[in-house]
């Protein structure tokens, strides 16, 4: 094949590397759990489902050597404890954390109770909160660390069909994601938000009309792949991303450009 003098390949080795993902039961989680996987990193499969956790983390290593699975609720900061301990027991610490789970409900701003307001940012934001806290120690401690937190184009601009609070709360999580990054710059651990548009894991969830009213909007014409997803996520937890501090990146096909 021939290549330009320009091309270059990036690939990633996380190997020796130990990673938490939240949220990997299914989606964009699974497939970041599954790129890591794949690049040699000893994988924690976490989420608030344990039978989804247990089967992704099975289908990497069903011997659990180098992927182990989690129930882990991120509206819980002991959970977050737990999982720090849990990891620290079978694989000496963790290295990498991607904050990537996260719940969207499109209820009408006038609809939304309090109930609902309180469980969406604890998902979307609290979460980010409470693991940056946790782990942010631990990973001082170790003298290396990588924090990767999936927030959403509903953060910066409110997006294409999200509500009210959940675009309150990612951007909530660009600002922590800024927050952590400053406290601990230095210390050989970043902090970094992943800022996507439309993923196609979004389309189950969405009616025909709206798929199509949103790839009509996204200038490249399509949905994000959850693949494009771990890929960025790989970029900022790899040793080459250490310059990226507080860094919020942008994956939106266009649709925002700053
Ligand atoms: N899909 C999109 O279009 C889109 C766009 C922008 C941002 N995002 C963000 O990307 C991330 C992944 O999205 P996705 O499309 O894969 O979502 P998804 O709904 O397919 O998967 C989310 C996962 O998070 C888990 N989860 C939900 N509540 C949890 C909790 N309290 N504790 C732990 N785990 C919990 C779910 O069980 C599920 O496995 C989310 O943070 C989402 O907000 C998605």
């Amino acid at each position: 094949m021939q290549t330009s003098k320009t091309q270059s390949t990036v690939s990633f080795d996380f190997g020796g590397r130990t990673v938490l993902v939240t949220g990997a039961g299914r989606g964009v989680g699974e497939e970041i759990a599954r790129l890591f996987h794949a690049s040699h990193a000893r994988v924690a499969v976490s989420d608030v489902d344990a039978e989804a956790a247990r089967r992704v983390a099975h289908a990497l290593d069903d011997s659990g050597v180098t992927a182990i699975p989690l129930a882990l609720d991120v509206r819980r900061k002991e959970a977050f404890e737990d999982a720090r301990d849990r990891i620290t027991k079978a694989w000496g610490q963790t290295d990498i954390v991607v904050n990537n789970a996260g719940y969207a409900k499109r209820t009408p701003v006038h609809d939304i109770t309090p109930e609902e307001f309180d469980d969406i940012v604890a998902i979307n934001m609290r979460s980010v909160f409470l693991s940056c806290q946790v782990f942010s120690e631990h990973m001082r401690a170790n003298g290396y660390g990588r924090i990767v937190n999936v927030t959403s184009l509903a953060g910066q601009n409110g997006g294409t069909v999200a509500s009210a609070h959940y675009a309150g709360a990612k951007a909530g999580a660009i600002m922590l994601s800024k927050y952590f990054a400053q406290q601990l710059a230095g210390t050989g651990v970043t902090v970094n938000a992943i800022s996507p548009g439309p993923i196609a894991t979004a389309k189950g969830r969405l009616s025909e009309e709206q798929v199509a009213r949103i790839e009509k909007l996204v200038p490249i014409g399509r949905f994000a792949e959850a693949s494009e997803m771990a890929a960025a996520v790989a970029l900022l937890a790899s040793d080459q991303g250490g310059f990226f501090v507080g860094a919020t990146l942008d994956l939106n096909g266009g649709l925002f450009m700053r």
